[in-house]
């Protein structure tokens, strides 16, 4: 073999030696999936759920309470605030389709009740947690005025150690449709983040 020879096989040894490198990380990138996991009582963080899921071509799943909340915003208000402030963890149904072993990105979504996650989320997150374990979580929430207040600390506090977990995000509930674009932005931010 010839100077000119060797170049060409060892080029060949060291192109066929990364080949299967390349290959693996190819399908790594095809099974990078994210999955947006949220609940809501009126709509607004369905809506943010679902632009940050069309966004990030996320699958989605809705949380829901084994027994709904009433629908009178005062009377939900006051069967909430004893189980937010006792952090209680209100039953919820099994999630139809929801295999968590699929995603290596899961967004939370919820909104700020009583300044922090919606008892169904607190619920979710805490059987979810050992799932979770080795992925990458965000939590976004929707709010009336009040911002993040506790709800992003204690989303971390409940995923603890189990999972990277991104910068939370607040967005306002009344001009949720009037923010598409930061909706997007933060899908985007995340996804790149992971
Ligand atoms: C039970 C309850 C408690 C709430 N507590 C707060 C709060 O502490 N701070 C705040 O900013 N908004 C609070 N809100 C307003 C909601 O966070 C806001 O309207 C949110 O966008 C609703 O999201 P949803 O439409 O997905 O249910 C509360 C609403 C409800 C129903």
């Amino acid at each position: 073999m010839n100077r000119r020879q060797f170049a060409k096989g060892g080029l060949a040894v060291v192109f066929a030696a990364a080949m299967p490198r390349l290959a693996s990380a190819a399908e790594g990138e095809k099974r990078m999936k994210a999955a947006v996991v949220y609940y809501s009582w009126s709509g607004n963080t369905r809506f943010a759920a679902e632009t940050i899921a069309k966004k990030a071509g996320a699958d989605i799943f809705e949380i829901k309470a084994e027994t709904s909340y009433n629908g009178d915003f005062q009377k939900c208000c006051d069967e909430a605030k004893p189980e937010c402030q006792g952090k209680t963890l209100r039953p919820i149904k099994a999630i139809e389709g929801l295999d968590l072993a699929k995603y290596d990105m899961v967004f939370v979504g919820t909104p700020n009740w009583w300044g922090t996650m919606a008892p169904p989320v607190r619920t979710w997150v805490t059987q979810s947690k050992d799932a979770l374990k080795g992925k990458t979580t965000c939590l976004f929430q929707t709010n009336g005025g009040g911002g993040m207040q506790r709800v992003g600390k204690e989303f971390a506090e409940v995923v603890g150690n189990a999972a990277k977990v991104l910068p939370p995000k607040a967005f306002g509930g009344s001009s949720i449709k009037s923010s598409v674009s930061a909706l997007e932005a933060f899908a985007d931010e995340r996804m790149a983040a992971k």
